[in-house]
């Protein structure tokens, strides 16, 4: 029988909950398709600190690196905000994205027909989106050194490095460029060239790796004027290029238009090791623990492990059947219910969506 090595990161805030929901998920379509899965569930993030004062354990490191695939949920607990920043819950995140070189960022931003009513934009703004930000993952100002904190004559003074070197660019181009060939065939990269040396040297790379790629249409866009345009007329993007910092900014963006950043799932990829698969929403402390977070993003985010990172396509298929059809018979977490409706709790959906999935033929 097949197995495959999977490592549970439900770090912080909601990031236990919703892990919670997913796995009894994981085993019901493992059952179904014949295949094991060998779950060893580590510390992360701030679950990580209280327990062996490192938000990166080697131990989480050394065993995500011999898996086949990682599962994480949240990172992050503003009570560790004071902390040297090295030593917060996002280092951890951080040094576990380089630790295992994963580079592209690829979070799928589609609607579902269900949810159109939910979004704050218009419906006829949002029906027919469908669009990927990939975004450059272990570079860019996350990383640049110098970096730091120093006295000067003007006081303290502070600051980062935006810097990217043309390798960084270019496999990550080709990424983009690869996705969109079976897609609509169109790339935006999106950039501040007007500006950032840093950002001339990224549009110069993309130019220059289009060549290798003439049915894709290439265009750019500089990030204000893209941030506009997601709100304006999100459907003019297929697939979205750009560097670590603006696509932080333009995923959460992106993710808003679905009607709530609860249903947005993401993989992180490296070359050739093992990927990790992660919601794209954090680890929100203010509900955790309340039975009010949505799971679905996690539950997408396993689905995309099965398709991508397991090659299980019918597991990933039947999930992701139970999410539309659980949509579709109108239940709903609170981020996504209207206010005077019975919103179902984080649990309660998980098993709504076990209970569809288990339907399925
Ligand atoms: C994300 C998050 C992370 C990031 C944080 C938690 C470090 O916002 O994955 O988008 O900034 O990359
Ligand atoms: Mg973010």
């Amino acid at each position: 029988m097949r197995t495959h090595k999977i490592v549970l990161l439900p770090g912080d805030g909601i990031g236990p909950e919703i892990t919670e929901a997913t796995t009894p998920i994981l085993e019901f379509v493992s059952a179904k398709y014949d295949f094991n899965i060998e779950f060893k569930t580590k510390l992360i993030g701030g679950s990580a600190i209280e327990a062996f004062d490192n938000p990166l354990p080697d131990e989480t490191l050394q065993a995500c690196k011999s898996s086949d695939a990682v599962l994480l949920a949240a990172i992050g607990n503003p009570k560790f905000d004071e902390l040297p920043r090295e030593s917060r819950p996002e280092s951890g995140l951080l040094k576990l994205r380089s630790g295992l070189n994963l580079f592209a960022n690829i979070r799928p931003v589609k609607i579902f027909p269900s949810l159109i009513s939910a979004s704050t934009l218009k419906p006829e703004i949002v029906e027919k989106v469908d669009l990927i930000v990939v975004r450059e993952l272990t570079g860019g100002i996350y990383f640049g050194k110098p970096k730091g904190r120093i006295s000067s004559e003007e006081g303290e003074r502070a600051f980062n490095t935006m810097s990217y070197s043309s390798v960084e660019i270019d496999r990550i181009a080709k990424i983009a460029f690869e996705l969109a060939k079976d897609r609509k065939g169109k790339v935006c990269s999106i950039d501040k060239a007007n500006v950032l040396d840093v950002s001339q040297l990224w549009r110069d790379r993309v130019n220059e790796i289009q060549l290798a790629f003439r049915g894709i249409e290439l265009t750019h866009q500089y990030v204000d004027n893209a941030a506009m345009q997601l709100v304006r007329k999100p459907d003019q993007f297929d697939v979205i290029l750009t560097g670590n910092l603006f696509g932080d900014i333009i995923s959460d963006e992106a993710a808003m238009i679905t009607g709530s950043i609860g249903m947005l799932p993401s993989a992180s990829l490296s070359s050739d090791g093992p990927g990790m698969f992660e919601p794209v929403h954090g680890s929100a402390p203010d509900i955790a623990n309340k039975n009010l977070a949505n799971p679905i993003a996690m539950i997408l985010s396993a689905s995309m492990m099965l398709r991508i990172a397991l090659k299980e396509f019918k597991a990933a298929q039947d999930i992701e059947d139970a999410i539309d059809n659980v949509l579709a018979q109108g239940y709903r977490t609170k981020d996504l219910a209207s206010d005077n409706s019975n919103p179902l709790g984080c649990k309660e959906m998980g098993k709504k969506i076990l209970e569809n999935l288990s339907l399925i033929k």
